[in-house]
């Protein structure tokens, strides 16, 4: 008698934590036919620096191509630019201090590595950024959210939940923030709670991961010192990129802090440092001494996107709902009156083409409902304001 094939199934090989994933969500499969999507903090394609990134490839090609083309370690001269950049903003590092990764979201996706054993604490902000936190909450990470309100973080729920945690001997794992042009909110923590954060991480002996994604494009408002300078005693680990002020397609991104957690985080990078070439051509790039003047053509056009889109918003929008202006940054937070629902008003404007994040996508538990980001970044002026009259019917019809 032939042997019946057993049913296996491709399935059942699936580790316990790629069992389970979400299925594509409504707003990403909405964008995707979005006439005007503020869904995403996308770049604006017209400001990337096509010419000066051409020019210092070709240099590189004919002057580096044995190196950066061949296996291995991205370019010292890239190490000597970040740490430039990272001096002239108070924060003193070395290369032993500094790690170079595929995006800032690399780096962050391999923290649970370092840090998370299942059931860990991890604390995060609420409202945060999604797309990393959602690696810490595949670890199987415990996530905490601390809300973030007008000034960022709470830091004094904060310090309520800390004691709270270590009262029943628990001491978590890292705090993870975002405290300049906060993804979503777009707040800025002040100085006042910067100073107060740091210490409680000193107090209960807790990493800070400082997510600085975003702090070059401040449009108004004076500088706030970063955690990491104000960081005495090594808790802070301070993370940022070159996706928002050359290219996110360039995948460049770094974590400075403690030689011990950089180790660490090399360790679990398994596929090696980033691609030498690219780190040649933006090291060059770097070098020209251009991408300063860049970063203020890119202030100056994001400025004007956020001020038409919060001209717009308080054209076009019930006066209810409430747009907060941030200082810098790629995005604008809408508090929702109770009559309306982000989801449902994200189903009802996506049947006329507009898309944006409803809050919901920006909590790990479900919260969110009464708010929605909106990203000016990405598109053309004269889409923000059609968009948001589009958007701004859609709200009175509603009604
Ligand atoms: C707050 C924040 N952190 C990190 C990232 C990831 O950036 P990248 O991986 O491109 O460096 C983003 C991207 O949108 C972000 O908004």
């Amino acid at each position: 008698m032939a042997a019946t094939t057993p049913a296996y199934r491709i399935a059942d090989l699936f580790a316990e934590r790629a069992r389970n994933i979400a299925p594509p969500t409504y707003s990403t499969e909405l964008t995707k036919i979005a006439t005007v999507s503020f869904t995403y903090g996308l770049a604006d394609p017209i400001l990337f620096p096509h010419a000066h990134l051409a020019a210092a490839s070709a240099a590189v090609l004919a002057e580096e191509a044995p190196i950066a083309l061949n296996y291995g370690p991205p370019s010292a001269q890239l190490y000597e630019q970040i740490i430039l950049r990272l001096q002239a903003k108070g924060i003193t590092t070395d290369r032993d201090r500094l790690i170079i990764g595929y995006g800032s979201g690399q780096i962050l996706g391999l923290l649970p590595d370092v840090f998370v054993e299942p059931g860990d604490v991890v604390i995060v902000e609420g409202p945060t950024f999604l797309g990393v936190v959602v690696r810490f909450v595949q670890a199987g990470a415990r996530i905490i959210s601390i809300p973030v309100d007008e000034l960022g973080m709470d830091v004094d729920a904060l310090e309520v939940t800390l004691s709270d945690l270590k009262k029943q001997g628990i001491r978590p794992r890292f705090i993870y923030t975002i405290p300049t042009f906060h993804n979503p909110t777009g707040t800025t923590m002040p100085l006042f709670r910067r100073k107060k954060l740091v210490a409680l991480a000193a107090e209960y002996g807790v990493l800070v991961v400082e997510d600085d994604a975003y702090s070059d494009l401040r449009f108004q408002g004076e500088t706030v010192p970063s955690l990491a300078t104000l960081d005495k005693e090594g808790w802070v680990l301070y993370v940022s990129t070159f996706s928002k002020i050359i290219a996110p397609g360039i995948r460049l991104g770094w974590a400075c802090g403690d030689p011990a957690i950089i180790e660490r985080l090399a360790m679990f990078k398994s596929e090696g440092p980033v691609g030498p070439f690219v780190s040649h051509v933006v090291a060059r790039y770097c070098a020209t001494g251009k991408l300063d003047n860049h970063i203020q053509e890119l202030i100056a056009c994001y400025k004007h996107k956020c001020n038409l889109l919060l001209e717009a918003i308080a054209h076009e929008f019930p006066s209810d709902i409430v747009a907060k202006r941030p200082d810098g940054g790629f995005f604008v937070w809408c508090k929702l009156p109770s009559d309306i629902s982000a989801k449902a008003l994200l189903m009802a404007a996506s049947e006329h083409g507009i898309t944006f994040l409803p809050g919901t996508r920006c909590y790990t538990n479900g919260e969110g409902d009464d708010a929605i980001r909106l990203a000016f970044s990405f598109q053309p002026t004269q889409k923000i304001v059609e968009g948001i009259a589009t958007l701004g019917a859609v709200l009175r019809e509603w009604r």
